[in-house]
């Protein structure tokens, strides 16, 4: 879905999101991230159908408004330069790192993509960034049942990729919060700067209910305004005495 926003929303950051009026009536807005910019003034955004909300946003016609709040939260940090940097996407979180990935690509660093998905008609091919040949941006696929890629999860590529890259590389990470906290548990056995973007219930969006914490070495902290993205060093996780 792409939207035209009016001037304050013109320039949100990778991993900051919006906050959806799906359908009048509804109680709550949903939270949405920003999957892209296409030109100044549209945002993109990837929808997976969920419920009501999903279901009433995907059923809008072109030209259709929408009541947006945002942007919202805090997004991603930029490596600085001459880091590489690795994405780690597990099924719709995709679209959390998409607007990412597309600021990562311009830089002449190293990137590498590394997508799981339960199986190959998952894997959501158009939103995701093309390998260069010189090996600048790779992307490595894992499904569950071995119908594309490596037969296994996000994970396990990111534990071979971890054996690979420098210590200063960058590792970001979006997905179903078992995958984060084994993603960012992996990178912080290996001492790698890993940053997470979590995904939780959310009401207000702005930080004032307090209806989505979650736990943090600083006690806990709202997602909607500390996060959605954590450093992963903050974030109670819970396999990393499995890690
Ligand atoms: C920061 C953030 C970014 C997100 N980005 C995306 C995205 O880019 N694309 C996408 O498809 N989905 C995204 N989600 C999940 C999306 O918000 C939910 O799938 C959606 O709100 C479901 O609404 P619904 O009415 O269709 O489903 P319902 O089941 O009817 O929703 C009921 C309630 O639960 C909440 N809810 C349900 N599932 C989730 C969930 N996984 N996370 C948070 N709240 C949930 C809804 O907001 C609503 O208040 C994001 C969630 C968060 C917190
Ligand atoms: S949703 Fe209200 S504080 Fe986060």
């Amino acid at each position: 879905m792409a939207c035209s926003v009016g001037d304050d929303l013109h320039s949100p950051e990778p991993g900051q999101f919006v906050h959806l009026d799906a359908k009048p009536g509804l109680a709550l807005r949903r939270p949405f991230s920003v999957a892209g910019v296409p030109v100044a003034g549209t945002l993109e955004f990837l929808i997976e159908l969920v419920g009501e909300g999903t279901r009433a946003l995907s059923a809008l016609r072109v030209g259709a408004t929408v009541s947006i709040l945002g942007p919202l939260g805090r997004g991603f940090t930029m490596p600085p330069p001459g880091v590489p940097a690795v994405i780690v996407a597990g099924g719709a979180g995709v679209a959390g790192v998409r607007f990412l990935a597309q600021r990562l690509e311009k830089r002449e660093e190293r990137l590498t993509m590394l997508v799981g998905a339960r199986d190959r008609h998952h894997l959501l091919h158009e939103l995701l960034p093309e390998a260069t040949p010189d090996g600048r941006l790779e992307l490595r696929i894992a499904t569950d049942d071995g119908s594309a890629g490596l037969q296994g999860t996000a994970c396990d590529l990111l534990a071979q990729e971890l054996a690979r890259i420098p210590d200063e590389a960058v590792v970001y990470c979006c997905g179903p919060r078992a995958m984060t906290d084994a993603a960012g548990a992996l990178a912080l056995k290996r001492g790698v700067h890993c940053e997470v973007s979590l995904e939780e219930v959310m009401a207000c969006g702005t930080g004032a209910c307090r209806g989505c914490v979650v736990e943090t070495s600083d006690g806990y902290r709202t997602v909607c305004s500390d996060g959605p993205v954590f450093d992963a060093r903050a974030l109670v996780l819970e396999s990393v005495a499995n890690a």
